[in-house]
């Protein structure tokens, strides 16, 4: 009995111990790097994202060009965001680009039928996000509408940015001040065309697909990227008649869409900022879907473009939560917390691990929107959770990938279980090697021990996000409650690198 006993105690300390130890393999990969365009962004006509956002009243005390906000684009200049997509979303099925050149004064108004019926004064139009992007120093990812305009819309709308001829749209964009042509290479043809860009089957828009991509033109020194409107999660059959019926040539890119749902309920998504340990869960068993929907879609992918020549672009991500009490639900503005980075640093490690197919996306949304980098409050402005993350991982844009092998323990509750840990890693052009832990547990640390196969280092610093609460948010009272700060628990030991990440926390380590 007493021998049984001394065995069960072991065993439950070994099972301890166990769970709180993980392993990670790194090995130089086959020439895969990791896209910088997967840290893109995404700003819609929606609530306070352009509106408020970016494009503020001239009277705002803020440093501004033309109506742009500065304190805003040298925040996002610092993350390095490599692209924006405009103008929508739901909102680019419904809009037409030329009602929004020309003199503001002289331009129609339009009601924004999808995001609270509100009247769009197109005072932000072409010209004014262009010369946002200019500001940013990021591409512009330009969504065309296939929803409910037309073949000669979006034609046209490509030749007035690209073209350099002396048609007649082309001399219009230089009466509207822009001589040289904008040389705008990432389009898309259409958004949500299963939804809220026109109801479609799978059939019928690989069908208008070819239409609208055959009309947008290649002009000289602009060969168009088009990126056809991809799949809802997990809508298998809508990625395969696109990869089926579009020619490969014909498309850069096919999009997929998926949000965090904390709930998993559309009609009562969850609030952003009071949460319980379950819920967080179960957020975070939403969030690592990713990794199932991405390898699926790259699977059904491969089975036409084994090359992995088209591009899957998952150019709409983000936990969506139910509104900030007392805001207008129809400008989906939400707060965010610790576990937004939580989030954040998981999909990014997601996609930086597919890197090989996933070579494009973009959060959803930049400003005052959904898991927003930024939010702002007339002339303030607080840097979220999730900015800090993407400012963490900007080291990973166009750095050569690591495989990765990773060994984690589960992170439990209420009988279920997930990984506590994942990771990433890459090696950038100086030699660096990057990598990126996220440790999902909320009550135990997890100690990392790495081997890295074919890479000499001797010094390791790091940088860590992590605070008491995951409910903990930056307010504009409290902007800086969470913050970068530097990471001193990591250590060479032999030949290992053994790092123990606090809970709910994530970690990126610099080797050199
Ligand atoms: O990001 C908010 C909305 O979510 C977008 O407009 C739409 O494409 C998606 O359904």
């Amino acid at each position: 009995m007493k021998k049984y006993l001394t065995l069960l105690l072991l065993a439950i300390n070994f099972n301890t111990f166990a769970q709180n130890e993980a392993s990670l393999t790194l090995t130089p990969s086959a020439n895969v790097t990791i896209s910088k365009h997967i840290y893109g962004q995404f700003a819609e006509h929606l609530g306070r994202g352009i509106y408020d956002g970016f494009w503020v009243d001239k009277s705002l005390p803020v440093a501004k060009q033309d109506r742009i906000r500065l304190d805003v684009v040298d925040a996002l200049k610092k993350i390095k965001i490599p692209n924006l997509r405009w103008p929508g979303g739901c909102f680019a099925d419904e809009y037409h680009w030329r009602d929004g050149i020309g003199p503001r004064t002289q331009r129609p108004r339009m009601v924004n039928t999808n995001w609270g019926g509100i009247t769009e004064d197109n005072s932000f139009g072409t010209h004014e996000f262009l010369a946002l992007c200019d500001l940013l120093g990021c591409e512009p990812y330009i969504a065309g509408n296939v929803g409910s305009g037309t073949v000669e819309e979006m034609s046209k709308w490509v030749e007035y940015l690209n073209s350099n001829s002396s048609s007649s749209v082309v001399q219009m964009r230089k009466q509207n001040g822009h001589p040289a042509p904008y040389q705008v290479t990432f389009w898309g043809v259409g958004n949500e065309s299963w939804g809220c860009g026109g109801n479609m089957t799978p059939e019928y828009y690989t069908d208008q697909f070819k239409r609208y991509a055959s009309f947008a033109k290649d002009y000289p020194g602009t060969p168009l990227k088009k990126v056809a409107s991809g799949a809802n999660a997990e809508d298998y059959n809508w990625t395969e008649v696109c990869m089926k019926k579009i020619p490969l040539q014909m498309m850069w890119g096919l999009s997929l869409h998926y949000y965090t749902i904390p709930t998993g309920n559309w009609g009562k998504k969850g609030s952003a900022t009071a949460f319980t340990e379950e819920e967080y869960f179960n957020t975070m068993v939403s969030c690592l879907k990713m990794e199932e929907l991405v390898t699926k879609h790259s699977g059904m992918m491969d089975k036409y473009d084994p090359k992995k020549k088209v591009a899957l672009v998952v150019d709409e991500w983000g936990v969506w939560t139910d509104p900030e009490p007392g805001t207008n639900p129809g400008f989906l503005y939400q707060q965010n917390s610790l576990r937004d980075a939580l989030i954040a640093a998981s999909t990014l490690n997601i996609f930086n691990n597919h890197s090989d197919r996933v070579k494009m996306a973009g959060l959803a949304q930049t400003v005052n929107v959904l898991q927003a980098l930024i939010l702002t409050d007339k002339e303030k402005m607080v840097l979220t959770p999730t900015y800090h993350i993407f400012d963490m991982y900007k080291v990973h844009q166009d750095a050569k990938y690591l495989e990765m092998k990773l060994k984690t323990p589960d992170y439990e509750v209420g009988g279920k279980s997930i990984p506590a840990v994942n990771a990433s890693a890459s090696v950038d052009a100086s030699g660096k090697v990057h990598i990126s832990l996220v440790n999902l547990d909320i009550n135990k640390a997890v100690t990392v021990s790495t081997i890295l196969k074919d890479v000499k280092w001797n010094v390791v610093r790091g940088q860590i996000l992590t605070s008491a609460s995951i409910t903990d948010i930056n307010t504009f009272q409290h902007p800086d409650k969470l913050h970068l700060s530097s990471f001193t628990n990591a250590k060479k030991e032999g030949d290992k690198l053994v790092a123990v990440i606090p809970p709910k926390s994530v970690v990126t380590l610099a080797l050199n």
